[in-house]
């Protein structure tokens, strides 16, 4: 598959099945992020594989919120039942909590502007597209209560936390939600040509519809 294959098939998995994702999978995913570029190459992400069950039972403690009724109506899947929460877990067997050391990654020297987000959302880009081509399914997740999480899988204090990815095998009646997968803007809604007030017209000629959305 050439990348833009992976880039359009790579859809956002809410519903895992059980089984466990093999270590070899693991291995490749984490070697895909290692490879991700970060300024000056410091390479400030830390990332914790969460894949013990007793651990995954504290990433369902503080990725549940109490009930909002707007990402209700948006995704069925992210209350589990509960009437007092929204459980935002999806059953996933496998969770990357994706950091970056504060006291490694690169600043700018005037405005001291971090590049520690940045660094660490390519090195997640890049393992989420490399789980795709592995035939995983994955979901970023940033809706997560990181107080908590720090607080119950012990994250030194100089670590941010970025974002969770979520991984696994999709169940077996996993259905993309439709409200929002597969619905990209034309490149002339989000490019523009040399000026702001020129949308960029691109020639490429986009036929792609995901089969999952059908
Ligand atoms: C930075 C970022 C944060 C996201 N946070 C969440 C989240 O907290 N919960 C969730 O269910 N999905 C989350 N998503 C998934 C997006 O909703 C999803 O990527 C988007 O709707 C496009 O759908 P697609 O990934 O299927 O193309 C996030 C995605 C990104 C890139």
């Amino acid at each position: 598959m050439d990348f833009m294959d992976i880039s359009k098939m790579r859809i956002t998995t809410r519903q895992f099945d059980s089984k466990s994702v093999e270590k070899e999978k693991i291995d490749k995913i984490l070697e895909a992020g290692r490879w991700a570029p970060t300024a000056m190459d410091a390479q400030p992400q830390r990332i914790l594989v969460l894949d013990k069950p007793e651990q995954l039972d504290k990433v369902r403690q503080f990725c549940t919120f109490g009930v909002r009724k707007e990402y209700r109506e948006i995704d069925e899947n992210c209350d589990q039942g509960d009437d007092e929460h929204n459980v935002f877990y999806y059953g996933a067997p496998l969770v990357f909590l994706v950091c970056w050391d504060r006291t490694v990654c690169w600043s700018h020297p005037e405005s001291g502007e971090s590049s520690g987000s940045v660094d660490a959302t390519i090195v997640t880009t890049h393992m989420m597209l490399e789980a795709a081509s592995l035939g995983l399914g994955t979901v970023w997740i940033s809706y997560f209560d990181k107080d908590k999480a720090r607080d119950l899988l012990d994250i030194p204090e100089n670590f941010e936390i970025l974002c969770m990815l979520y991984a696994g095998y999709a169940a077996s009646d996993f259905k993309p939600n439709k409200k929002l997968s597969g619905r990209r803007f034309p490149v002339s809604h989000t490019c523009f040509d040399n000026t702001y007030d020129t949308p960029y017209i691109s020639n490429y000629k986009d036929d792609y519809r995901d089969p999952r959305l059908e």
